[in-house]
């Protein structure tokens, strides 16, 4: 996708899109195209009773005395709220209103909204970015008819230069999201720890060091957790580490942000059922959006040290698999009865946290984990599960989740719950009593947690949706990239 800005000029010929906020009134612009086609437009909107209402459109077909094809009107609600969110998704609504055109210009007139008017047109480029994302390479069939052909667009607004310098910030995080949405899309056959960490090496270019451990490495550190959920696999585990370092003082301890990376989860000996087993192909979910916040920052060159880690296995059935009821020590010491193979991922993380305190010291932990099905149920794809030691850190996140749409709830913890994981012959076992089933993994977690503000997210019911979602077409949503890139901008580089 080529997209530029420009000065307010629409063109004659071709698509073009106009923003109409709620008071129903036309821009200069959009007004003077109105008398040109003498009233063809404003008798068009009162035809069709277009108010302007947020991410509504409305097209008109060959006004009549111009060579244009198509005027496509936008919603974009009341401008006292159109903010940054609001207009990434009135980007997105565009982008499925014209997907079909190879060209298009949306003018972005400046009538007054809360927000500066260059900032609102780098948010709505990104929001037909983020939305044009699509996956498409073993198709070796194309069906032209009914995929998109956006290629260009041009954004006509009031300051150009300066949307076009806000842009730098708002597609750096753009193409974070993507190297997400393609990690989790990419089959397990082609996505396994490996190659991951070949992947993430891409990130180097962006001035990111990523190193990687392997299983020799990991087994001399005395993690017994994770190197038990992948002696099952073919494929090595790893250890992805990446660093970025971008604060005044790039000695000073970092936010460590940490992801489940289960490249592929079949629940082990206790094995899934069947149907839907695919769907733990995105079981590496959490290890995605540390890839794609780390390029993301790097890319805007967000003033933030940040370390990011992943934990990178495969959960497979093998006559080396780990048995239920296996006891496996934990790099913190701990001992662990592995009552249930399929809980595997609280095992990889128990492991990546312990060393991620040990080794940078971090002021923070956020980790992300695709860790319960109990998440789910709990909260549907509406929100992802938060759980924290720490209220300072919990509200924080909830307000960038709120900011950009990509939702936090927070449930509780305690000890009644902590209780559920004692084992008759090691420090705890891998699952609860089946009940409250996305917090006692929190719990489990919290036992490798020294005394450092922490957060979990369960993210498990919203980094993949079958269906379209406001700005993805459907499958990987990339959730999760924004959401940090916004609680770090808030509250790490001021
Ligand atoms: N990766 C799954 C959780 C999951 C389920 C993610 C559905 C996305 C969609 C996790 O490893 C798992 O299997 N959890 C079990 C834990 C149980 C055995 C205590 C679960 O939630 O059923
Ligand atoms: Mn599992
Ligand atoms: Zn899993």
């Amino acid at each position: 996708m080529n997209i530029s800005f420009s000065k307010i000029a629409p063109p004659s010929q071709g698509v073009v899109v106009f923003g109409i906020p709620d008071t129903g009134k036309l821009g200069a612009a959009a007004a003077k195209l109105d008398k040109q086609t003498r009233g063809a437009i404003s008798r068009a909107v009162k035809a069709a009773e277009f108010t302007g209402k947020r991410e509504k459109t409305f097209a008109i077909f060959v006004p009549e005395g111009t060579k244009l094809t198509r005027v496509v009107l936008v919603g974009l609600g009341s401008l006292k709220s159109l903010d940054t969110t609001a207009v990434e998704r009135i980007g997105a609504v565009i982008y499925d209103a014209v997907a079909k055109d190879p060209a298009v210009t949306v003018v972005l007139e400046d009538n007054g909204s809360a927000t500066d008017n260059a900032v609102l047109a780098a948010y709505l480029a990104g929001g037909i970015g983020l939305k044009s994302y699509r996956f498409t390479k073993y198709h070796t069939k194309r069906d032209k008819d009914s995929e998109p052909k956006l290629k260009n667009v041009v954004v006509q607004c009031a300051s150009p230069a300066e949307a076009k310098k806000a842009y730098v910030g708002v597609s750096a995080v753009v193409d974070g999201v993507f190297i997400t949405r393609d990690l989790v899309t990419e089959p397990p056959n082609v996505i396994y720890p490996e190659s991951f960490v070949a992947r993430a090496k891409d990130l180097t270019k962006d001035g990111i060091k990523v190193e990687a451990l392997g299983e020799a490495a990991m087994k001399k550190l005395g993690m017994g957790a994770l190197l038990g959920v992948g002696q099952g696999s073919r494929r090595e585990s790893q250890l992805l580490v990446m660093r970025y370092d971008g604060a005044k003082d790039k000695n000073a301890p970092p936010l460590a942000i940490v992801g489940k990376g289960v490249c592929f989860d079949s629940g082990g000996i206790s094995l899934k059922q069947p149907a839907g087993m695919w769907d733990m192909k995105w079981d590496m979910g959490g290890a995605g959006i540390v890839v794609g916040l780390m390029r993301a920052l790097a890319r805007r060159k967000a003033k933030v040290n940040v370390v990011g880690l992943c934990g990178l296995v495969e959960n497979m059935p093998d006559g080396n698999a780990q048995r239920p009821g296996d006891v496996v020590t934990s790099m913190s010491g701990q001992t662990i009865e592995v009552l249930n193979t399929d809980a595997e991922g609280r095992l990889v993380l128990a492991d990546v946290l312990w060393y991620a305190q040990q080794r940078f010291k971090p002021t923070a932990i956020v980790d992300l984990a695709t860790l319960t099905g109990a998440i789910i149920a709990a909260l549907s794809d509406h929100y992802a599960g938060l759980f924290s030691n720490n209220d300072d850190l919990a509200a924080k996140l909830t307000l960038a989740g709120q900011a950009v749409s990509e939702r936090l709830w927070r449930l509780p913890m305690g000890d009644e719950y902590d209780r559920d994981l004692k084992s008759p012959i090691a420090d705890m076992k891998n699952i609860g009593g089946g009940r409250a089933g996305a917090t006692t993994a929190a719990q489990f977690l919290q036992r490798f947690i020294k005394d450092v503000p922490w957060a979990h997210l369960d993210v498990a019911g919203v980094v993949w949706n079958e269906k379209p979602t406001a700005l993805a077409a459907g499958g990987s949503t990339g959730y999760g990239v924004r959401l940090l890139n916004r609680f770090i901008a808030d509250n790490y580089e001021k």
